[in-house]
């Protein structure tokens, strides 16, 4: 994969140097913190974008027919589903989407479960829109992440938890969650009429031998099933993606049509709809490569990690790595600043995704293997000090 030479030279999120000083205490650190991708955009898309582009017209556009049977041909080929185009409604992010249903499905005090540690802005849309934060937390034995189903049945048995938000591939621990799973968590919420939100963000940047299942093959069994997706991560696109709620339950999908209708959110942006609708008629070959230079990476780190203190959560999904500090260090915040100040790499500390990450950080190792392997080296480096 060819590493994006430009992106130096661009105001992105994670290098923003008020962030960095404010986040890790110096503007000079190496940010391997923000998920998103050091590498080129697939050239058909950089080269459609030029073309629409240098081709003018920005008037207000809807999505032409070609733009949904590329989509639905996407679903088809890669997970085997059936999109029907009447059940998705576009909204601006996956944030906003799922801020939109809790406020729908929930009243102000309600719960809403969520498995930390994971992506921290679910706790913050469940604060923002004041709900409770209920936690599922994972269970973590032999390096390895599962889902507590006698905790969740307990949670979900409460009348005033109404909605769970699923993540799957599972951010930041990097877990594909099986079938078995998928059917155990359903089995519950189905028992108890907890309304399940997945977000499968991650569903296309799967590693090894793993294999990602939609929840939108359990539509048939379970009808409070909503999937918000996008394909910002797939193709490094999240400064111009917008996102997909797909809702095969009729009465749910009036109604949340009803409200996106009313904060009119369902536009078309001209460039992002030329971009994954170019996307989505790609071969494959690029995500094939990523997904190789993510392995790549990923053995790498596990191979270097081999005779350290820091022990690696082997991912399943998605590009980044979740490294276990607990046997070097007590306190998470001392970890992350000790961590910081002597590697000059910038982590996610694990707590950011709740205090079961605490002891944890996350990498981002959507870069090259030079500049990943740099960094492993130094943190490890680091750690070796204690
Ligand atoms: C699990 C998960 N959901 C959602 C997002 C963000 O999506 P959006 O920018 O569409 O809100 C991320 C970004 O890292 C993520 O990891």
């Amino acid at each position: 994969m060819k590493i994006d030479q430009k992106i130096n030279h661009l105001p992105l999120s994670k290098s923003n140097p008020k962030s960095l000083t404010d986040l890790f205490g110096h503007k000079n650190v190496v940010p391997m913190w923000v998920a998103d991708m050091e590498f080129e955009v697939a050239k058909p898309i950089q080269e459609a974008l030029i073309d629409r582009i240098s081709n003018s017209g920005f008037g207000y556009e809807y999505k032409p027919d070609s733009f949904l049977n590329a989509q639905k041909r996407w679903y088809k080929n890669a997970y085997n589903l059936q999109l029907e185009s009447e059940h998705i409604i576009y909204s601006p992010s996956i944030t906003t989407s799922i801020s939109l249903i809790i406020e729908n499905t929930t009243n102000k005090g309600d719960g809403v479960i969520i498995m930390p540690p994971v992506f921290m802005e679910f706790r913050d849309v469940i604060r923002k829109t004041n709900r409770k934060i209920i936690k599922n937390p994972l269970k973590l034995e032999n390096q390895h992440y599962t889902v507590d189903l006698q905790d969740l049945e307990n949670k979900a048995k409460l009348e005033t938890n109404r909605v769970l938000i699923l993540c799957n591939p599972h951010n930041p621990v990097g877990r594909v969650w099986r079938e078995n799973e998928l059917k155990s968590i359903i089995n519950i919420c189905k028992k108890h009429n907890v309304l399940i939100i997945s977000d499968e963000i991650h569903k296309d940047i799967i590693l090894f031998d793993n294999a990602f299942t939609s929840l939108l093959h359990y539509a048939e069994v379970w009808q409070n099933i909503v999937i918000c997706t996008s394909e910002a991560k797939t193709f490094n696109l999240p400064g111009i993606s917008d996102s997909m709620i797909i809702v095969p339950d009729e009465t749910h999908r009036e109604s949340f049509k009803k409200i996106t209708r009313k904060y009119n959110l369902g536009a078309t942006n001209v460039l992002t709809r030329v971009a994954l609708e170019t996307a989505y008629t790609m071969d494959g070959t690029w995500l094939k490569d990523l997904i190789q230079t993510i392995e790549t990476n990923v053995n790498c780190i596990e191979k270097e990690l081999v005779d350290s203190r820091i022990n690696l959560i082997k991912p399943e999904g998605t590009y980044q790595v979740w490294l276990d500090f607990r046997d070097i260090f007590e306190d998470s915040k001392d970890m992350f600043q000790y961590i910081t100040k002597n590697s000059k790499i910038g982590l996610n500390a694990g707590h950011w995704f709740g205090r079961e990450g605490a002891l944890f950080m996350r990498m981002n190792i959507a870069s090259s293997n030079e500049k990943v392997l740099s960094a492993i080296k130094k943190v490890k480096a680091a750690a070796n000090f204690i």
